[in-house]
């Protein structure tokens, strides 16, 4: 068994191997990528980081590493085996593990002799085609992350390609520990790559940086922006099965700042009912029905003028009986492509009304991005969330806000 050092050292080392990979296969794919949706083309973006590291020393902990590469070369099994399979559970038979083991679930063809469906557009046709299948089995999975006493659970959305942002995360707001003898745990959630390139280079990868940590849920659906739903509803359904004494549970995106002594002192500061559903909320959100717009949603899928209240899922605050609550009810609810939005729609469901917040700022902090207050650590240093920064960023501010920073005029928010 390797020690923790030494691990790290392997991942340092496959990181770098790895990144020389991308790095050639950026410039031999280069001008033939065919950057589809906004989402990808973000993602892309968000790919060029690099960390310089030394290359040359060779260790025998390397053969450690091979080890890895040549046990694991089958396709991964869902580490629990199923009994029953059915998408929709009943509050009696509560499965104790995940139950769903077949991702075969064929597009819904009824559809596309319907003239309202034959005038959407592409990605909304895929979305519909696919929106009865509900849940797919596990590629990664720990229920051992939520035994025990746990006071909050973090939990955070990601995608195969952003290791650099999970490390700076474990390495930030994100750290396990235990303050004031409270547990705090962390886990990240995944989907499957969904080009095939990025799947077939990271997907290796992704299951080695979990091999080292332990602390990513991955299931078979491919992360695509419309699919920020299935997150939705498979981490609601995880927890309930895994979950048994969480206290409270972050949710959050994995490029935003996040203080976790704030939320302490939040959720110390009075009695939250078990209904607590606080972060960045907006009212009387209306659809967007302009087509370049990445939130944009036809008539034909959302047909009222107003959208329930819901809280900016770049980072909110719950309480675990009323994520439990959550899970019974988005059961319920058709899926729909803004995850956030389709939360507040379960809430409305539930005749819960999430809390706004201004510690939360996941809608951006101003719109100027010159503004002072995008690198005041004083400023970050009174919120809860903050969205969004780069990890190297986020590394800095971090640091700025944990060092002995001395803020003349407290900002006073919480
Ligand atoms: C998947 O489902 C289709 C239609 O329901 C069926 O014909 C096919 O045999 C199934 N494939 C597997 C591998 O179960
Ligand atoms: C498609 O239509 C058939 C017949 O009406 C129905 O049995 C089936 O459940 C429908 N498929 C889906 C995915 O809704
Ligand atoms: C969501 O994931 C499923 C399973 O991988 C896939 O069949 C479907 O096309 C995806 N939907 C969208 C809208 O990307
Ligand atoms: C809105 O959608 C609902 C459900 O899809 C439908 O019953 C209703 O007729 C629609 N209303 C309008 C004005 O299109």
């Amino acid at each position: 068994m390797m020690n923790n050092r030494d691990r790290w050292r392997v991942y340092k080392k496959v990181s770098v191997m790895f990144l020389l990979a991308v790095l050639a296969l950026t410039v031999v794919q280069r001008g033939s990528i065919n950057m589809g949706t906004a989402f990808e083309i973000e993602r892309q973006a968000r790919m060029d980081t690099s960390e310089g590291a030394e290359l040359g020393e060779k260790s025998d902990s390397y053969l450690g590493l091979k080890g890895f590469w040549k046990a694991s070369k089958h396709q991964p099994q869902p580490k629990t085996r199923a009994t029953t399979q059915g998408p929709r559970i009943t509050e009696n038979s509560s499965p104790r593990t995940w139950d769903v083991t077949s991702s075969n679930c064929s597009a819904n063809l009824n559809l596309t002799s319907q003239d309202w469906f034959k005038s959407l557009e592409d990605t909304f046709k895929q979305f519909m085609l696919y929106r009865h299948c509900r849940y797919f089995p596990m590629l990664l999975n720990h229920p051992e992350r939520c035994t025990g006493d746990i006071y909050l659970l973090m939990v955070i959305k990601s995608v195969a390609t952003q290791h650099d942002r999970r490390e700076v995360i474990r390495k930030t707001w994100g750290k396990e520990q235990v303050l004031d003898g409270k547990r705090i745990k962390t886990l990240f959630l995944l989907g499957k790559p969904s080009n095939e390139v990025e799947r077939a280079n990271h997907q290796k990868l992704v299951e080695y940086e979990d091999y080292i940590y332990g602390d990513i849920l991955q299931w078979d659906f491919l992360d695509s922006f419309f699919n920020l739903t299935l997150k939705e509803t498979h981490f609601l359904k995880w927890f309930h099965i895994y979950c048994p004494s969480v206290r409270y549970v972050f949710k959050g995106d994995d490029d935003v700042f996040v203080s976790v002594e704030n939320i302490f002192e939040f959720l110390e500061s009075s009695n939250h009912d078990k209904n607590l559903f606080v972060g960045d909320v907006i009212f009387k959100a209306k659809p967007i029905r302009k087509k370049e717009n990445k939130y944009y949603i036809p008539q034909a899928l959302y047909n009222k003028t107003l959208y329930p209240p819901y809280a900016g899922g770049g980072g909110f605050l719950m309480d675990g009986t009323l994520a439990r609550r959550l899970h019974w009810i988005s059961d319920t609810v058709e899926l729909y492509p803004i995850d956030d939005v389709f939360l507040g729609m379960c809430l409305e469901v539930l005749q819960v009304t999430p809390i706004k917040h201004n510690a939360f700022k996941t809608f951006g902090l101003v719109k100027n991005k010159n503004s002072k207050l995008n690198r005041e650590p004083c400023f970050f240093k009174s919120m809860i969330v903050v969205h969004k920064l780069l990890p190297s960023d986020l590394m800095h501010m971090w640091n700025l806000v944990n060092s002995d920073l001395v803020c003349a005029q407290k900002v006073e928010i919480l």
